[in-house]
């Protein structure tokens, strides 16, 4: 009970603090963790409860993981749009009963009149507010959402299920509203700022300055017509039907970049998913235009060098190798990582062993290196703030685990006009300018540059774990940006070496190391002050005050079958099975 009173604040308070790089004021933890959600027979955990609920209906009607992962992602556009999106895009990894398993990348692609200067100006310096990367119409890329989910219910849908069952749950919420919570009245005006400077966004999410209050119910009759539509026509009606016409002239009129050809030149792709492995456990995840996939391989990899599980789960010993392993693993991504489509990304080698075990070589006991100092590694031979994740297992064990994302809380806050539809400021997430930090305070190189077609490189990380016998054990992600990696690969050290359930693993205390800024961020009463000194007294450098990293949302399976629903105390969702 406590927990279900705390988790709104704590998740305001979470999200608030990560974009918005301030501290919460109210910081309060869990004494401890709750049970997870059980259900015999499937289960969707989702960042939103009607989401959720809509998914286990559609589970309850015969659909399987991939039509109930679709309907709860286009509920997620109507009742979370601060990241649920038809504007953005995304990453859905499946795996069949069958153990094929497949990633489909709907990751938005650059209007092809963008190219590597265009959010510099004459001075060289990044432009900022609109025109920049961050807000405003320059800032989107052509959103890849619906192709992605058309892709998947086409191919890998149950066939019992029609294209429109899909979308009316969603549409009938947009049309009648549902009642808002206290966090998310809060989380729109403390966005105001920037929201009200698109009258479309400002109408709908702030009513003009007359602010919705709690309980209050959001209708978007727009974003229900263009539901209505996508239903009709289907998922195409996005890209070359009225709603396409209608995001093409707002941006026309607004300086954007994005066309009606671009619209229609939009692909969903199949790619073949990542796969490794931690102390013998396969590990299925994202490959690029994801670094996620890649840098967790490699953290997992150097840290199978070391005894994590002796070291304990918030030693120093334990921290120091794990922001080293980091370090290491996010130089390379900025040096080495961008969409495969255009440069070649040397996954292979990124992810091999013997490469981790000449990473592990250069890290010292008891000596923080100098992210100065380390680089990207010398590879052998030739050869590459804000989102939601929701993952569903149905009853014959498919599993889909889905991160998309419309970047930014509220993404560029521009809502296309005539449509209901937010947009991304997905362009953020291109090395703007290579060599300077981005939203995140990422740095990235020439190889993540913006080219129009082009797809930007993400930290989403979708990832499925399987027992020894090759069974599903548990499929996870997150949001939260670069921190995302951090979050998910830690969540998967939690469950291997601390033995922990899903919940626990992901209520556990996390740090993150992006490399640049040298610095490692730590969660609120993660860090004794006796550990910090310790790591102190190796060299390490801390953010100047705690705030918490990302937040996980996951589905176990135990060894009874039964599904083990996870959302992270760090926000808010709510996990549903039956
Ligand atoms: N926009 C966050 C990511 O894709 O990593």
């Amino acid at each position: 009970m406590l927990h279900k009173i705390l988790r709104p604040t704590l998740a305001l308070t979470f999200v608030l603090s990560l974009f918005l790089s301030i501290v919460p004021l109210e910081v309060r933890v869990l004494a401890a963790t709750p049970e997870p959600v059980r259900g015999r027979h499937a289960m969707v955990a989702s960042q939103h409860e009607l989401a959720s609920k809509i998914g286990i209906e559609i589970l309850k009607k015969g659909g399987n993981a991939v039509d109930a992962a679709i309907a709860v992602g286009i509920a997620l556009a109507v009742v979370y749009p601060e990241a649920g999106n038809l504007g953005g895009g995304g990453f859905m990894l499946i795996r069949s009963k069958d153990g094929s398993t497949k990633a489909i990348d709907y990751r938005e692609m650059a209007p092809k009149a963008a190219s590597r200067d265009v959010f510099v100006d004459s001075k060289g310096e990044l432009i900022k507010g609109e025109g920049g990367s961050t807000v405003g119409y320059r800032a989107s890329g052509v959103p890849g959402t619906l192709a992605g989910f058309d892709l998947a219910f086409k191919k890998y849908g149950s066939g019992k299920i029609k294209w429109r069952d899909l979308v009316e749950p969603a549409r009938v919420i947009a049309q009648n509203g549902y009642v808002l919570s206290d966090r998310l009245v809060r989380l729109f005006i403390s966005y105001k700022e920037t929201l009200s400077k698109y009258p479309e966004s400002n109408r709908i999410f702030l009513r003009n300055g007359n602010y919705f209050k709690e309980g209050d119910v959001l209708r978007q009759p727009e974003l229900a017509e263009t539901l209505s539509r996508i239903s009709v026509q289907g998922a195409k009606e996005f890209y070359t039907g009225k709603t396409a016409q209608l995001i093409a002239a707002d941006m026309k009129a607004n300086n954007g970049l994005i066309t009606l050809d671009d619209l229609k030149g939009y692909v969903a792709k199949e790619r073949t998913p990542l796969k490794g492995s931690y102390r013998g456990y396969e590990i299925i995840t994202m490959p690029p235009p994801s670094s996620g996939g890649i840098v967790m391989l490699q953290v997992l990899n150097m840290l199978e060098g070391y005894d994590v599980k002796g070291m304990g789960l918030n030693s120093s010993a334990k921290f120091h190798v794990l922001a080293e392993a980091m370090r290491r693993s996010f130089a390379d991504r900025a040096e080495y990582m961008g969409d495969p489509d255009f440069s070649d990304v040397p996954v292979n080698k990124l992810i091999d062993k013997r490469y981790a075990e000449i990473r592990r070589n250069s890290i010292q006991p008891d000596r923080a290196s100098s992210s100065q100092d380390i680089r990207f590694g010398k590879l052998d031979g030739s050869e590459g703030m804000e989102t939601t994740h929701y993952t569903v297992v149905d009853k014959d064990g498919n599993v889909v685990t889905n991160t998309y994302t419309i970047n930014d809380l509220y993404g560029s806050r521009v809502t296309i006009k005539g449509t209901g539809v937010l947009m991304n400021d997905e362009m953020d997430d291109f090395a703007a300018r290579p060599g300077r930090p981005n939203l995140f305070g990422l740095v990235q190189g020439e190889r993540n540059k913006v080219e129009g077609g082009k797809r930007p490189l993400s930290s989403m990380t979708p990832t499925i774990v399987l027992r020894k016998d090759g069974s599903l054990w548990f499929a996870l992600g997150a949001r939260g940006g670069p921190r995302i990696i951090s979050a998910v690969m830690q969540t998967v050290i939690n469950v291997i070496d601390h033995d922990m359930n899903i919940q626990q693993a992901i209520d556990a205390p996390r740090i993150h190391q992006q490399w640049l800024p040298d610095e490692i961020l730590f969660e609120p009463y993660s860090m004794s002050p006796d550990t910090l000194n310790v790591m102190r007294s190796f060299g390490h450098k801390f953010a100047e005050r705690p705030g918490y990293i990302a937040s996980a949302t996951g589905i176990m399976i135990d060894k009874d079958g039964v599904r083990l629903g996870a959302i992270d105390s760090r926000s808010d969702g709510v996990a549903i099975g039956y």
